[in-house]
């Protein structure tokens, strides 16, 4: 197999230069492990989580969006059990005082081959002791003992301090989901098997963030929850397996770039649960997850709540709390992803190597970009950019030789450059330049919409 042209260091450089991604914050020396969507990036992934909400609700029969508030009554974690469980287990180093998490130093010593989530604390601290793991900041071995970290970043409300209340920023999205069962469930007519979904950020205080947008404090997921009847739930976990690798592939990635994990350790409510792991430059690591989770989060709301979530079945009166297969994707570690998979290097015939980006069409950041020839064709230009600017996002370009435009646009992925030159003036025919094969055709400027419609549907 051709080895792969793309590095993390590649992509953050191309990132940067190219208004993909910036470092967070960068006139005031940066914030670690933010990042800001640059012009080009916050429309590639405006894009990704269009495709995503296009498949798992607009298309999906009986799936329903919402858009629930990040900051949550504070029982709604008590519910859940982060307030108590939502911890990694961590251990400072006494020479350097940096931060580590035990169960990453273990993976890391071990080259994968020990996992350490089959371990309970004090496996993990003998482990590392019969070991010798060493810190791998400073290569000294004189380790605090590990202590449970939780990782929801807390912050008050009230105008007085008398009046302060402890709350959250969500560190999942799910929760609104599981909170707006019963509103859903009545407002769409769902009847159950149903699902809820929402797009939306969530935030942990992760105390190993890093690997560019892999992982980081403030993230988006993409949440879908499947409500169903107990007994329907392995067809259901398989199902959304299927569909989740299904629109991976859709969206271009190769298949021997993804592959399924299962748990090793489930938790305690859990009846399954896998991931999907991607080949990223830093090795295989989870994309996105996969849930059976019983009939738990719903149980755990009634009980907290105070509220029935039991649903009664409209035709046979049977009364039950579903079960829920939940389908969860990190926005940015999916954009992380299709930025991967879409580099590449490719050397040319003249020996000049040119650097392009084979995004999916429906999630290039311009589904296209109008070049006039010359500066004085500017007008014939301007006017098929407006016409097309109103159906698709299109990038336009003036500046620079031809050929220097068409590398700036392959850059970036851009599918598709029309250039308005002097044949357009006589007959209304354009140049369409395919980014991938580099192959050149003429259409009539008038069939450009349709042309773009065809080629960059998801
Ligand atoms: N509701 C289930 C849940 O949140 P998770 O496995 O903790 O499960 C789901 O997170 C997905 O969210 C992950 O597969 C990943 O894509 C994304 N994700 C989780 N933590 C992240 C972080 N710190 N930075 C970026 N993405 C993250």
């Amino acid at each position: 197999m051709a080895k792969r042209a793309v590095t993390m260091e590649k992509l953050v450089a191309l990132c940067k230069n190219r208004g993909i991604v910036f470092p967070g914050s960068e006139i005031y020396g940066g914030m670690g492990n933010t990042w800001d969507y640059g012009p080009v990036g916050v429309e590639i992934k405006n894009n990704i989580k269009r495709a995503w909400w296009k498949r798992f609700v607009q298309e999906s029969e009986n799936s329903f969006g919402v858009d629930a508030a990040i900051l949550m009554n504070s029982r709604v974690w008590e519910a859940s059990g982060h307030t108590t469980s939502f911890s990694d287990p961590k251990m400072d180093c006494k020479e350097c005082k940096s931060r580590h998490r035990a169960d990453n130093l273990i993976e890391a010593h071990s080259k994968g081959k020990v996992n350490p989530d089959l371990m309970s604390n004090e496996e993990m601290e003998t482990y590392i002791r019969e070991h010798r793991i060493c810190c791998p900041i400073c290569g000294k071995f004189n380790w605090t003992g590990i202590r449970t970290f939780n990782l929801m970043f807390e912050t008050s409300r009230g105008v007085t301090d008398e009046n302060q209340n402890k709350i959250y920023l969500r560190p999942e999205t799910a929760q609104g989901e599981f909170v707006n069962f019963l509103n859903v469930q009545r407002a769409a007519r769902a009847k159950v098997p149903f699902g809820i979904a929402q797009i939306g950020k969530a935030f942990r205080n992760e105390i190993t963030p890093g690997n560019f947008i892999f992982r980081t404090i403030e993230f988006e997921q993409m949440e879908h929850q499947w409500f169903c009847k107990e007994g329907t739930d392995g067809e259901y976990y398989e199902q959304f397996k299927t569909r989740a690798m299904q629109f991976l592939l859709d969206l271009g990635f190769a298949p021997e770039h993804l592959r399924f994990k299962d748990h090793d350790k489930l938790a305690h409510y859990a009846k399954a649960a896998c991931d999907i792991q991607y080949e990223y430059p830093m090795g295989w690591s989870e994309l996105n997850g996969i849930h059976n989770r019983t009939d738990y989060d719903l149980s755990r709301h009634q009980e907290f709540s105070g509220k029935s979530l039991t649903y009664v079945d409209p035709v046979s009166g049977e009364r039950y709390i579903p079960y829920v297969i939940e389908y969860s994707i990190g926005a940015d570690r999916l954009m992380l992803a299709v930025l991967a998979e879409a580099y590449d290097e490719e050397t040319l015939e003249d020996g000049d190597v040119r650097n392009v980006m084979h995004f999916h069409p429906a999630i290039a950041a311009y589904q296209a970009a109008v070049l006039p020839l010359q500066k004085n064709l500017a007008p014939q230009a301007k006017e098929l950019l407006g016409r097309l600017k109103k159906q698709f996002s299109v990038s336009y370009d003036e500046a620079g030789s031809i050929g220097k435009r068409y590398r700036r646009q392959d850059e970036i992925g851009t599918p598709y450059c029309i250039t308005v030159d002097f044949d357009t003036l006589q007959d209304g025919t354009v140049t369409v330049r395919d980014r991938d094969s580099m192959q050149q055709i003429r259409l009539p400027a008038e069939k450009i919409s349709a042309f773009l419609f065809e080629k960059t549907a998801f």
